[in-house]
């Protein structure tokens, strides 16, 4: 009988199932679980036989904060591979009368789920659960810190467009310093050899950024758009955090001074894909018909590759 007993943490499971950061990820397993998910694209989007590789197991998705393509491309990501899938939110949860994170994880682990699936609003919070239960544990976002799903999506989606992402200089636009998107992703090129070319208003890219990452590739801190527009190889806008601001709204003239308006999407070269994580904020930091645009807007193929990185994960934890 399999009856979960903590021992003081001596029993805890292997941390390389776990998958909580892209900072610190060796980069040989980055290149392999981008390998792996360009190979699962195909059964991700039901173009190729289902896989069945967890059956049998049960995958807990623990969300406590708002998500809508994260969320349900983890539910397909362990459907697609047989998997089956438990939800849980703040909301109709106990976490709404005060039981902590960890306690939440510690019993939904001793119900018998293979792998824990977390969103939370504080910043470390997945390793915190990590740290106190025995299954794998995969960050969905945790506050400000990271994002690592998304950013091997982010690659995975430049590399299908780009090719070697060596030298490529990537914009990342927007609300650098309450974004898990940027610091993942940014993590992620320069391990990768890309530049990530940060662009935002002074007051949203914290102190420090551009040595935030070590690897062959490089962080460069703008604060016009226009210097760097005419120059990239990709661009992805980011969505101002509301829900982390300071109390500080959306400045009356960030579309005017960061957004991708229809007019600055001229000054792209040719064929520059144009990236957002989403939830988009249309007419604030993206123009519809530039959000639209058939050709070089890949947001929801983005969503797509969200379902192959995220069956990769599963696979790397659960599988065995
Ligand atoms: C991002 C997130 O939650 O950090 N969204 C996502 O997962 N696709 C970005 C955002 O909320 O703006």
């Amino acid at each position: 009988m399999r009856l979960i007993h903590r021992t003081n943490g001596t029993e805890l499971s292997s941390p390389e199932r776990d998958f909580l950061a892209i900072e610190g990820l060796p980069t040989a397993e980055l290149r392999r679980l981008l390998d792996h998910a360009e190979q699962l694209l195909p059964a991700a989007v039901g173009d190729a036989p289902a896989d069945e590789r967890l059956r049998g197991r049960i995958v807990a998705n623990l969300f406590f904060e708002d998500s809508t393509r994260t969320r349900v491309s983890f539910e397909i990501a362990a459907r697609r591979l047989g998997a089956e899938v438990v939800n849980l939110s703040a909301s109709g949860s106990s976490a709404s009368k005060g039981e902590t994170l960890v306690d939440t994880a510690l019993n939904i682990e001793a119900m018998g789920v293979d792998t824990i699936v977390v969103r939370t609003s504080i910043s470390g919070g997945a390793a915190l659960v990590a740290n106190a239960v025995r299954c794998p544990v995969i960050n969905a976002g945790d506050g400000r810190h990271e994002h690592p799903t998304q950013a091997l999506l982010d690659v995975l989606m430049l590399r299908l467009r780009l090719g070697d992402l060596t030298g490529k200089r990537v914009a990342v636009v927007g609300d650098i310093a309450n974004s898990r998107v940027a610091r993942s992703t940014t993590h992620a090129l320069v391990a990768l050899g890309a530049h990530a070319v940060i662009v935002g208003p002074p007051a949203l890219v914290p102190m420090g950024f551009e040595s935030i990452a070590t690897g062959p590739g490089k962080i460069t801190i703008h604060h016009d758009i226009e210097e760097i527009i005419r120059s990239i190889d990709a661009i992805m806008m980011l969505r101002v955090q509301m829900e982390r601001a300071a109390g500080s709204g959306i400045a009356p003239d960030y579309r005017a001074t960061y957004g991708l308006t229809t007019a600055r999407r001229k000054l792209l070269r040719e064929g520059v894909p144009i990236l957002h994580p989403g939830p988009v904020n249309r007419g604030v930091e993206i123009d519809d018909e530039v959000a639209d645009d058939p050709r070089d807007s890949v947001i929801l193929a983005q969503v797509s590759c969200g379902v192959a990185a995220r069956m990769a994960v599963l696979l790397r934890a659960v599988a065995r």
